[in-house]
């Protein structure tokens, strides 16, 4: 399906994550790099001009969420424990409303708890009737880490590596979420080492085997990413795992059929439908490796 407006291959609703670890020191400073959201925030300026509507963005939390993560993960003994979140991730989000607002974007923050339910039976049910109007409307709903109800009426925390899939039943036609971070992608041997091209959803067991940890994460870094971007795949959105650069000319070519990317810029797709080879490369073939 294609939705209106849209190419073959040419996602109808962009979801664009641009992780913590591209706007903040997680590992030395704790610092939340400001000008970092000031520079995307420009780039996401001129990507909602161009496809207005169609662009929902999920920031990562960085240095301002993780260690707060931590400390809600050691609270066993408070079920509301994951309500700390929202503070941090509102800040987060509102650092990047107030740059995008000063860049003429409409630009809205949500509370992906007031969106997301896990019911008594464990089913969850998204209630993003507010996205949809928000996105008619040409705005750009910016999103983040939060807290969500669990079936047993206790807060549990939402990764902002979790929140695309909030947000699959729009109606706009084929789901694209892109997860810009700090690699670019997958690495299969290793920090520095080439990237998986394609991963298939179904079947993750060999991926589980390339992740380390990191002890200031909260969310599982890569690993949780995958797990959660895998989620969305299998239920048809076409996912895809790449470094961000702050300085790039553009981000137009995150609307554009997987073949015509940039051919110099490695990444990781996880989706169910094979790609095709010129999808792949390059970064499937070793020959990205640096
Ligand atoms: N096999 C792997 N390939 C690539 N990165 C990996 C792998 N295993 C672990 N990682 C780690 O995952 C990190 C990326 O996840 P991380 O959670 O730090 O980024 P993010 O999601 O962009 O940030 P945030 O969680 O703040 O939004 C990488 O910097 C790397 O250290
Ligand atoms: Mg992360």
């Amino acid at each position: 399906m294609t939705g209106p407006g849209t190419r073959a291959g040419e996602p109808g609703l962009l979801v664009l994550k641009v992780g913590g670890s591209l706007l903040s020191d997680k590992r030395h400073t704790g610092e939340t790099d400001y000008t970092a959201i000031d520079d995307y925030a420009g780039l996401l300026a001129d990507l909602v001009a161009a496809f207005p509507g169609r662009v929902v963005l999920v920031t990562g939390g960085g240095a301002l969420c993780h260690p707060v993560g931590l400390r809600i993960k050691a609270a066993k003994d408070d079920p509301y424990a994951a309500v700390a979140l929202t503070e941090p991730a509102f800040r987060m989000r509102w650092a990047w409303t107030t740059r995008l607002r000063a860049k003429g974007v409409r630009a809205v923050p949500l509370q992906a708890t007031s969106l997301l339910e896990e019911r008594p039976d464990g089913t969850r049910a998204c209630h993003t009737a507010v996205v949809g109007r928000l996105l008619a409307q040409g705005a750009l709903p910016v999103l983040s880490s939060d807290c969500y109800l669990t079936a047993e009426g206790t807060l549990r925390i939402l990764s902002s590596d979790d929140v695309p899939a909030v947000l699959l039943d729009l109606g706009l036609g084929p789901v694209r979420v892109v997860a810009l971070t700090d690699v670019d992608g997958i690495h299969t041997g290793g920090p520095g080492s080439p990237v998986l091209a394609h991963l298939d959803p179904d079947d993750l067991a060999a991926a589980r085997a390339l992740f380390w940890t990191d002890a200031w994460d909260a969310t599982g870094a890569m690993e949780g990413k995958v797990e959660a971007l895998a989620d969305s795949a299998r239920r048809g959105a076409e996912c895809v795992i790449t470094r961000g650069d702050r300085t790039a000319a553009d981000l137009r070519h995150l609307f554009a059929p997987l073949p015509d990317w940039p051919r110099n810029a490695p990444r990781t797709l996880i989706s169910r439908r094979a790609p095709t080879d010129s999808a792949l490369s390059p970064a499937l073939s070793l020959e990205n490796a640096p």
